[in-house]
């Protein structure tokens, strides 16, 4: 927690903050960004000049130690304030949680890789500050703009893609809707907050889709550099998240998101097993005289049961890499023990789906309606116990 003498130089005249009036926050959601702390700090300094504004550091309780490294800034300049949130994870929510913590009336949020050019925010101010716009936004591919610099064609045709989407979605018209640098007046997002869906890296569009009179928007073309330090949290996941976005837009609040895509892994599961089931009859076992005597039952539930083995380890790894993404297990260890726990689950979640069937059954309500039910009950089983002791902790 040293701070340096040329730090403490810099902050001399943070003082500022308290003759004037807060009139802006930037909000800086980060995961593993420790390196790129200071420089951002000592950038948004020099572009807010004469302003008087404040950061807001939301870490993720980084492995790498950018909360520690915000928090011992922020000793020694009054700018500079740090949300550290445990056992979460995700840039939306997280964007939604700083702007919500501030009370200057105008707040901006950015990435803090330096992907984004703090020179843009007096201009962004002064469009939001005057009442003209209520909307400001930095677009990677407006006019003027540039890409370059970002090195990833997947990733801009990807964008492109998205946008398109987007649009027929929501009706919403923005060159870069999926844009992570943006400013409104506090009032605006706290109206809406708590309909914002808080999923995935679309904030940006939801705030556009969410609120019910439409925001008059004005665009900043972006010249979006390569990143400063450290490496890009979106992977190839960037489009899958995308379309879990919509989709908590539009059903979220009826069936859970992470319910719905554990139950659309677990469907895929039945046609894996019949997938795999059908490959073994007919391919692994179908010598099956040759190799020995086993009858048609004793083969079909010995192929049926390997089939059964296979859907579920298929389950387990979509549900490690996709429905509980944020929660990932990683390296073999975890990666084994939390599919032995799956089993485990599984193997409840069959007994409940079966029990609850027979039961039915024997009060004489109807057979598909019998199975239907436990099928619905034993998946919810499912998906309680895999997400408290397989994705728990
Ligand atoms: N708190 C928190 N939690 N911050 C996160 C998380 C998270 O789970 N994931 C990423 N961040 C932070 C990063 O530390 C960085 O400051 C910022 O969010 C952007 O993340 P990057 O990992 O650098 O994203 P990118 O550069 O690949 O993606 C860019 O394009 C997206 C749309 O295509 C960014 O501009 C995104 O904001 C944008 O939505
Ligand atoms: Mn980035």
């Amino acid at each position: 927690m040293n701070i340096t003498s040329s730090e403490f130089t810099q902050a001399a005249d943070a003082g500022e903050r308290y003759v004037k009036p807060l009139e802006l926050a930037v909000v800086l959601p980060t995961y593993n960004e420790r390196k790129n702390v200071a420089t951002m700090i000592a950038r948004l300094e020099k572009a807010l000049a004469g302003i008087a504004w404040e950061v807001i550091f939301v870490d993720d309780n980084s492995p790498d130690g950018t909360s520690d490294e915000a928090r011992r800034l922020s000793l020694i300049n009054p700018r500079v304030r740090c949300i550290q949130r445990i056992g979460r994870r995700g840039l939306a929510s997280a964007a939604i949680e700083g702007m919500c913590s501030t009370s200057a009336p105008i707040v901006a949020v950015m990435d803090a890789d330096h992907q984004h050019d703090p020179e843009l925010l007096p201009g962004m101010l002064r469009a939001v500050a005057s009442g003209e716009f209520d909307i400001a936004y930095a677009s990677r591919f407006a006019e003027g703009a540039s890409t370059e610099a970002w090195g990833r064609p997947d990733r801009v045709k990807a964008s492109g893609l998205a946008n398109r989407i987007a649009n027929k979605v929501t009706g919403v018209e923005l060159t870069d809707p999926m844009s992570g640098f943006f400013m409104l007046r506090t009032q605006t997002l706290r109206a809406d907050a708590h309909r914002l869906s808080g999923v995935g890296f679309k904030i940006l569009l939801d705030i556009l889709a969410t609120v019910d009179t439409p925001l008059r928007v004005k665009e900043f073309p972006l010249n979006f550099a390569a990143r400063a330090e450290g490496e890009s949290k979106l992977d190839q996941t960037v489009v899958f998240e995308f379309l879990v976005g919509l989709y908590d837009k539009w059903l979220g609040r009826i069936i859970p998101t992470r319910f719905a895509l554990f139950g659309t892994v677990g469907a895929l599961g039945v046609l894996v097993q019949l997938g795999a089931l059908w490959i073994m009859l007919h391919l692994v076992f179908a010598e099956r005289f040759v190799y020995g005597n086993w009858s048609e039952s004793t083969t079909f539930n010995i192929a049926n049961t390997l089939a059964a083995v296979v859907a579920m380890s298929f389950n387990f790894v979509l549900n490690n890499e996709l429905t509980y993404s944020d929660k990932r297990l990683r390296g073999f260890g975890p990666v084994m023990r939390g599919w032995a726990q799956f089993a485990v689950t599984c193997s409840l979640g069959l007994l409940t789906n079966i029990g609850a069937a027979a039961v039915l059954k024997t009060i004489g309500v109807h057979d598909v309606l019998a199975v239907i039910t436990g099928i619905v009950l034993g998946s919810v089983w499912n998906f309680a116990l895999s997400s408290k002791f397989v994705w728990g902790k």
